[in-house]
């Protein structure tokens, strides 16, 4: 049976921690469920987004002052949620999103040093306050994130050019990785934390466990077959 009410599901996590995979097999289950979805992501949803992230990842643009870097943030989310988020789920269809809001509270906010109430305020006053149903966080320790976040991009498997954040200190991601886990124990209904040190399909069944559990609560059934 279908979903009644569409679900804003978001996927967060440190770099390497493998979110850009495991949304695909997200998206599947869904699909399996009946529930129509969308796959997008932040920054980068929409073709001013994309400019947007080429900016914000450009490793060209080391020093970006943080308050850029929050504004950019800012506005790849607003032409995003105006033009891709709300539309979809006023259309009833699921969004499933790549990082969202969480981010910017973690990095701009916690690694960055940026006022966290400030951002919250920012969020609010622009975007009303829009908050997933479900967050999904693929959580394990930096180093090997960075690990493998830093042979991908050797490897091309993703865009060239992007490094920015992989180029920041092991002492900026463990900001990050904290900074998750204290918004997991602040928002316990909506937060799932997944450890993703493991291999991928012992991650993927950990997620689709906890989307499982969250739909058959929600009162969404299985189909019958
Ligand atoms: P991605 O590699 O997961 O697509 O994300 C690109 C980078 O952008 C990643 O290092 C996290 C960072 N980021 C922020 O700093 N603030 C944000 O609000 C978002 C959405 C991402």
């Amino acid at each position: 049976m279908a979903a009644e009410t569409p679900l804003f599901i978001t996927l967060e996590g440190g770099e390497g921690a493998g979110k850009t995979t495991q949304i695909v097999h997200l998206a599947g289950l869904l699909a399996e469920r009946g529930v129509k979805s969308l796959l997008t992501r932040e920054p980068g949803g929409t073709a001013i987004g994309k400019r947007i992230r080429a900016v914000l990842l450009d490793p060209d643009h080391a020093g970006m002052a943080p308050e850029t870097e929050l504004l950019l943030y800012m506005a790849d989310r607003a032409e995003h949620i105006q033009t891709v988020i709300r539309p979809a789920l006023t259309d009833g269809t699921s969004v499933l999103c790549d990082r969202f809001f969480d981010a910017t509270i973690v990095y701009q906010g916690a690694a960055r040093g940026l006022s966290a109430e400030w951002i919250g305020r920012l969020h609010d006053l622009l975007f009303a306050g829009l908050k997933p149903d479900l967050t999904l966080l693929l959580d394990l320790p930096p180093e090997a994130g960075l690990a493998r976040a830093r042979r991908q991009l050797e490897q091309g498997v993703r865009a060239g050019g992007e490094g920015r954040f992989e180029a920041e200190s092991l002492d900026f991601h463990q900001r990050v990785r904290m900074g998750y886990l204290a918004l997991a124990r602040q928002e316990p209904e909506r937060f799932r934390v997944i450890d993703a040190g493991r291999d991928e399909d012992r991650v993927r069944r950990d997620i689709l466990a906890a989307v499982e559990m969250f739909l058959n609560r929600r009162g969404d059934k299985p189909p019958s077959n």
